[in-house]
């Protein structure tokens, strides 16, 4: 049975965490301070998932890292962050935070994984972690998810070495067949997935006659993306039984909807923080609350999955 309950209107509780409403930040935007992730809190959002983080501290790519395209972003940062050691400080900060903060993890290998495990399991500012085995661009990263087999094992590995913290797989859209990775990483020990994340792309600049971002390649997110995302989301719901988080250019209550009603539980926002600043988070739930008054739902449960009810 689907671990998630809707109390009231826009309130939802996904592996018994209670999110005041469906709008999480997703991993990569603002997620890499306490302050900005109190902020993010702050304006609106009813949960958070920090920028990925490794075992290790990694510098990323050189600028250029990100193209505004207009109807979406590319970006190829590199998967910069402090290492989770250093992250544990921001972590301590956020204590007592008033939403469910998600903790987004990558690892280059199984062992790093159990390590991570096992120090993530005693940090109590974490209530999940969103395995990102789904990165477009970093080598040793984005070969992960594309294979059954290690999706299964990393999960497995997590999974025995993480206590008490549900897992969350966040899953990449350069495959061929979505559903047979998420149901790899549901048979390795996945509670919820997280579709989608970016997709592999690249851009060229006509002057040079060279790709313009300095890691070659780099990850579509914003509108672009939305129609891509929702057929994940509905691939996988109809077929597994297993919360799954929209990821993939929400921008209005619009797109929310329309991820609900393709089965997702609730909605993850990135890019369009960055086309619209933190006041998304607001706008859309007031927008969504007065969607469902006019069409008289009466929680997003009634919204759930009725694009599959054909
Ligand atoms: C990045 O840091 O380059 C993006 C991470 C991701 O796509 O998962």
């Amino acid at each position: 049975m689907i671990n998630r309950k809707y109390n009231g209107f826009l309130d939802v509780e996904i592996l018994n965490l209670k999110f005041p409403n469906p709008l999480i930040l997703a991993a990569g935007i603002l997620g890499l301070t306490a302050p900005l992730l109190k902020r993010v809190v702050y304006s609106g959002a009813g949960g958070v998932v920090t920028k990925s983080i490794g075992l290790k501290s990694r510098e990323g790519y050189p600028n250029p890292t990100i193209v505004d395209l207009g109807y979406g972003l590319v970006n190829s940062m590199g998967l910069p962050n402090p290492g989770l050691k250093m992250f544990i400080e921001e972590l301590e900060e956020l204590k007592g935070l008033k939403v469910p903060l998600i903790l987004s993890i990558y690892a280059f290998s199984e062992e790093e994984l159990m390590t991570m495990g096992k120090i993530i399991s005693k940090l109590k500012a974490v209530s999940a972690v969103e395995l990102n085995v789904s990165c477009p661009h970093v080598g040793g990263i984005s070969e992960i998810g594309k294979s059954p087999e290690l999706v299964k094992s990393y999960v497995k590995t997590l999974k025995d070495n993480l206590s008490n913290k549900p897992i969350i797989v966040k899953l990449t859209p350069n495959v061929s067949d979505i559903t047979s990775i998420a149901m790899a990483a549901v048979n390795g020990g996945a509670d919820a997935l997280t579709a989608i994340n970016t997709v592999k792309s690249m851009v060229i600049d006509i002057e040079t006659g060279k790709p313009l971002l300095a890691g070659v390649f780099g990850g579509l997110s914003g509108p672009a993306i939305k129609p891509i995302a929702l057929r994940c989301v509905y691939e996988i719901t109809e077929t597994l039984d297993v919360p799954v988080f929209g990821c993939g250019g929400v921008e209005t209550a619009r797109d929310v909807i329309e991820f609900i009603m393709a089965g997702a539980v609730a909605v993850q926002i990135g890019s369009a923080i960055a086309r619209r600043g933190l006041r998304v988070f607001r706008e859309i739930s007031i927008e969504l609350k007065r969607f469902l008054e006019l069409k008289g739902f009466k929680s997003l449960e009634e919204v759930r999955g009725l694009a599959h009810r054909r």
